[in-house]
């Protein structure tokens, strides 16, 4: 009979996670345990020197040393002094001369019997460490110092009960101690660099952090105040096109629309007059009055006509159909002071631009011409990473500033309306120097 149909599947290896105790972690997680751990192995491993008449009182030592590494991590000073200071007494009576034995007066208490170091002195040792890694130097190194010290004194108390061993023996002693001292204060040193170099690496991380929050914070408080001025912009703007629509409205009723009126009755007196001149037995009109009322009617079709171009000019100077360059050249030629011109501005900017370039352009050298007292002046118009960029210059006397409602304040306040700029450099003296910069489109 065939088994494999009773075969238990083996599980294949990895399937199941081999399961070890965590000890190490446990350790971790768990410090006053692992170190209550650690005092009670100390204290078993010096048991075996709890000997002799004294063992109670080597036993009491011992556990009292042992019990220091206990509360390490909270009162590190404090316990490697009580086990400093246990293992300097023992240095000064346990360690000694076979002869010299030290009783306590009155009690008889062999104290050089029961001051005797055991392997529990390791403790200091564990201290010593701990100090390193967790108070800073000035703190730790007395601390290996007093170790230091306190191994030297140890071999120099020891080594005259011991004339017998040679001289390599007690440098051995003596480096033996000491380099444990040595070794465990640069465990717990670099313990503690470490601990530092994390500390300050989230230091760093922090600070960056808080820069990059602040960087944030001020841009958005710099789109607000943007969005604040654009606001601004806009009800001037707002403001500004309604007071043109009534002026035009205005000029148009008061100027062309009374000089129409005007022209139409005095071509009704033409006819009039031709009628009666055309009447028959009249012999009286020899068309003198006639050719008077067509003259003033012709005139003031004329005047009428100039009146509609200006009134168009401010609104779009039809120079500038044929672009900037043209529109700044006639500007140029009907100025009062000799002008230069520089244009290079190959692609056209949007009409809006192009307009406020061309006021701004008329302001100035208007400027010029009433208040600088210039030999000559300048203009250049450049487009440079898509902007433009126009300049007035002359050398004239200088001390151009905008006054409120006059025209630098009126060409501030155009240029602001489409995000320009408008600087004026002009130092009592002269030269005055006024850039207006513009984005190409608006
Ligand atoms: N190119 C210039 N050279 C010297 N002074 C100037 C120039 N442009 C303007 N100014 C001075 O700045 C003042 C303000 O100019 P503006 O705002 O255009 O007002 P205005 O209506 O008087 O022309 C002028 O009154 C004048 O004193
Ligand atoms: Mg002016």
């Amino acid at each position: 009979m065939s088994r494999s149909g009773s075969q238990v599947p083996t599980p294949r290896a990895g399937v199941y996670p081999e399961r070890v105790p965590d000890m190490r972690g446990w350790l971790r997680r768990h410090p006053w345990q692992a170190d209550g751990l650690l005092a009670l192995l100390l204290a078993a491993l010096s048991s075996r020197q709890w000997q002799g008449a004294y063992a109670h009182d080597v036993a009491a030592v011992s556990v009292l040393l042992a019990a220091t590494v206990v509360p390490r991590r909270r009162y590190p000073v404090a316990m490697f002094a009580v086990a400093a200071a246990i293992g300097a007494a023992q240095v000064a009576i346990g360690v000694q001369p076979a002869s010299g034995a030290v009783a306590l007066p009155g009690t008889g208490l062999q104290l050089s019997a029961i001051l005797q170091p055991t392997v529990a002195d390791l403790a200091i040792l564990v201290l010593l460490y701990t100090l390193a890694a967790h108070r800073p130097r000035p703190v730790s190194i007395p601390g290996l110092v007093i170790c230091l010290l306190g191994s030297v004194a140890a071999v120099i108390r020891w080594a005259p009960a011991h004339t017998a061993r040679p001289g390599a023996q007690l440098f051995a002693a003596v480096a033996g101690l000491g380099g444990a001292a040595l070794t465990a204060w640069v465990l717990g040193d670099s313990v503690a660099y470490r601990y530092r170099r994390a500390y300050y690496a989230s230091l760093e991380e922090r600070a960056a952090r808080l820069e990059a929050e602040r960087d944030a914070q001020a841009r958005i408080a710099q789109a607000a105040e943007r969005a604040r001025e654009l606001q601004e912009r806009r009800a001037r703007v707002v403001d500004e096109s309604a007071a043109r629509l009534r002026r035009i409205e205005r000029d148009l009723h008061d100027g062309a629309q009374v000089r129409l009126a005007a022209l139409a009755m005095t071509l009704g007196e033409v006819k009039e007059s031709l009628d009666t001149a055309a009447a028959p037995g009249n012999r009286a009109d020899d068309g003198t009055r006639t050719r008077m009322l067509v003259t003033a009617a012709h005139r003031n079709a004329k005047e009428t006509l100039a009146e509609l171009r200006d009134l168009a000019r401010g609104i779009h100077p039809p120079v500038l159909d044929r672009g900037l360059g043209s529109a700044l050249a006639a500007l140029a030629e009907t100025s009062q002071v000799p002008v230069g011109l520089a244009v290079s501005v190959a692609e056209r900017p949007s009409p809006a631009i192009e307009a406020i370039v061309y006021f701004c352009a008329a302001e100035l050298l208007a400027n010029v011409a009433k208040h600088s007292g210039a030999s000559r002046a300048m203009v250049s118009a450049a487009a440079q990473d898509g902007r433009i960029v126009m300049t007035v210059t002359d050398d004239g006397s200088g001390g151009a500033t905008p006054a409120p409602g006059g025209g630098l304040a009126g060409l501030l306040e155009r240029v602001q309306t489409v995000d320009g700029r408008l600087g004026i450099d002009s130092p009592p003296g002269g030269p005055t120097v006024i850039t207006i910069e513009l984005p190409g489109h608006a």
